[in-house]
């Protein structure tokens, strides 16, 4: 047997081609790759603009914070950032309720801000994917208020979901859906009309059945990818498409409709994809062209090919491991089917654990596992606001580190959150007068919101706002910060920042598009084989599993004594 040489956390002082002279030729998603196929293997980074770093001290994150942190990424080793939106807003659903497409919040900066942004991550190799988010505008977007100013019937109302109020003089809302924030869908405008609205009331859904919606819709495309930006990422990219009949059905009615058929009144109906035929079209006129992901939370699974293919959008979200418990038959069984559906749609997978929607994957795996309690509401966990969970942080931590360090060795795309890299968890104790979520106020003493996966993200151990600028963050940080920030990462080999440092530069020498092999393991083991003699082991279970031979390129945590300890990850290279 051959020893095992543990290099669990180096300390990132020397390359990795240094250290692994022997290593296969980076295949895709290297950083110089001006290849169309660029983000097939990418590890894409999201920013929450307004939590990354603050430059003008207002308390705000911005893009001027971003370009300065534009080393900081690079040293990650990231292949791409993936933005939320940075475009101006009253941010009544953290900037998902857009005012002005083609324009960037005050707040945040100008477009020359931008300009000079994605300049800089361009000269680190670092490709941008901006969020696009065109199943609602603000109300505050020039064209809602044309809506609102003009009659019934009018043309500046097609832009939107208009319908009579029911009762006399409309006073009853056209129906009794509920929006996906809770409270109602329908909000009435004063003249006996309403409007829909899937998410909060701040945010009117368009009529993507008419034309000046789609035209200006490309126009917003191309206006970014002029700018240089390399792809996007399409919010709630399976609601465009709707049908609406004279009689519009009850909430009941409504649940009990079929999703699979793509004939659902509100989701993923089939004629969304002629949308993405059109916007295909534009992709396609840029060199390489400009990508897509699309956030589509659809079931069955299998629906999301269209998204995926070519035709359309090219990648959709999976979003099968992050409502995953840590659980080995789980994991395995994700991964699996995922491979599979990516293969049939020419596409590759995306895996995520963490996003500005749900609780941190370090306080996930740190509460009870999904089965044993309902802690869900919504796409937001329940942490307080009720019967709180009891919370297991060390453990949480240690298995978000063996989960991201197996998913790194996958195939497919990659999409972290900013702050896993630091091992960040949940906040789960803001204030309800700080809050800003809108399912917080939308739900009153149900959901406690999003807002505790947005708080401004720590980079020294001390000083106002833990770093992130000068002036006091938006959203309070909690002391614990301080201890898990960049600063007090830096330099040690054991910590998180190390680990995804040296497992994002492994990847970039290690990572192939050729499949994956299942090497036999126990029930609680998942053991992975790449090309080239890359293998990943897991361990999922409460005690110790046998160490296959190896060298162990990288741990998830201390590997001793020959075995893999209980719930760690192992990247291993064998002579093959
Ligand atoms: C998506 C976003 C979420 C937002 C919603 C409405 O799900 O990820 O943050 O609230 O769309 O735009």
């Amino acid at each position: 047997m051959s020893p095992h040489r543990h290099r669990y956390g180096t300390t990132g002082d020397s390359t990795t081609a240094e250290r692994h002279p022997h290593m296969t030729e980076p295949i895709t998603g290297g950083r110089a790759a001006a290849d169309a196929d660029w983000w097939r293997q990418a590890v894409v980074y999201q920013i929450y603009p307004r939590s990354f770093a603050d430059a003008n001290g207002d308390g705000i994150g911005d893009l001027p914070g971003i370009t300065s942190r534009a080393g900081y990424l690079a040293d990650l080793g990231v292949d791409a950032v993936w933005l939320s939106p940075f475009y101006p807003s009253a941010l009544a659903d953290g900037g998902y309720d857009v005012d002005d497409y083609r324009d960037v919040d005050p707040r945040l900066g100008s477009l020359d801000d931008f300009d000079v942004m994605i300049k800089a991550l361009h000269d680190k190799g670092i490709k941008l994917i901006v969020d696009i988010v065109p199943n609602h505008s603000s109300n505050r977007h020039e064209w809602f208020r044309q809506a609102l100013a003009a009659p019934k019937g009018s043309p500046e109302r097609d832009r939107y979901v208009f319908r009579d109020g029911l009762g006399e003089r409309g006073e009853l809302p056209p129906a009794d859906w509920t929006s996906m924030f809770g409270g109602p869908a329908w909000t009435p405008v004063g003249d006996g009309q309403w409007y829909l609205h899937l998410f909060a009331i701040e945010q009117p859904d368009f009529n993507w059945r008419n034309e000046e919606v789609r035209a200006d819709f490309l126009t917003t495309l191309r206006f970014w990818s002029d700018r240089g930006v390399d792809g996007f990422r399409v919010d709630v990219a399976h609601a465009l498409a709707k049908h609406l009949p004279d009689d519009l059905p009850s909430e009941t009615e409504l649940a009990a409709m079929d999703k699979a058929t793509g004939t659902h009144l509100l989701w993923d109906r089939d004629e969304v994809h002629d949308i993405y035929a059109d916007w295909r079209r534009v992709f396609d006129e840029y060199d390489p062209p400009r990508i897509a992901v699309a956030e589509a939370w659809v079931n069955p699974p299998w629906r999301r090919a269209r998204y995926a293919s070519a035709e359309g959008l090219g990648q959709a979200f999976n979003f099968d491991l992050l409502e995953a418990d840590f659980d080995a038959g789980a994991f395995r069984r994700i991964i699996t089917d995922n491979l599979e559906q990516a293969a049939d749609s020419g596409s590759s997978t995306t895996w995520v654990f963490s996003n500005h929607d749900v609780i941190r994957h370090a306080t996930r795996y740190g509460l009870p596992p999904n089965g044993d309690q309902p802690r869900r509401s919504g796409r937001a966990w329940l942490l307080s606001g009720g019967a709180e969970p009891a919370l297991d942080a060390a453990a949480g931590l240690r298995r978000a580190r063996a989960a991201t360090l197996l998913m790194l060795a996958l195939p497919g795309s990659a999409y972290l959150y900013q702050g896993e890299e630091l091992g960040l968890g949940e906040v789960a104790d803001i204030p309800a007068q700080d809050r800003q979520d809108p399912t917080f106020f939308r739900s009153p003493g149900v959901d406690v919101g999003r807002d505790g996966c947005r708080v401004p993200i720590p980079w020294t151990t001390g000083g106002d706002s833990f770093g992130f600028g000068d002036d006091g963050a938006h959203l309070p940080q909690p002391e614990w910060f301080g201890g898990l920030s960049v600063e007090a990462q830096e330099g040690d080999p054991a910590s998180t920042l190390a680990l995804y440092r040296d497992a994002l530069a492994l990847r970039r020498e290690l990572q192939t598009t050729e499949a994956l092999d299942w090497a036999p393991s126990g029930p609680e083991v998942l053991h992975v084989k790449r090309a080239g003699g890359w293998e990943a082991v897991a361990n999922f279970g409460a005690g110790p599993a046998p160490l296959p031979e190896g060298e162990v390129l990288l741990a998830s945590g201390p590997v001793e004594g020959g075995e893999l300890p209980p719930e760690t990850t192992v990247w291993l290279r064998t002579t093959a």
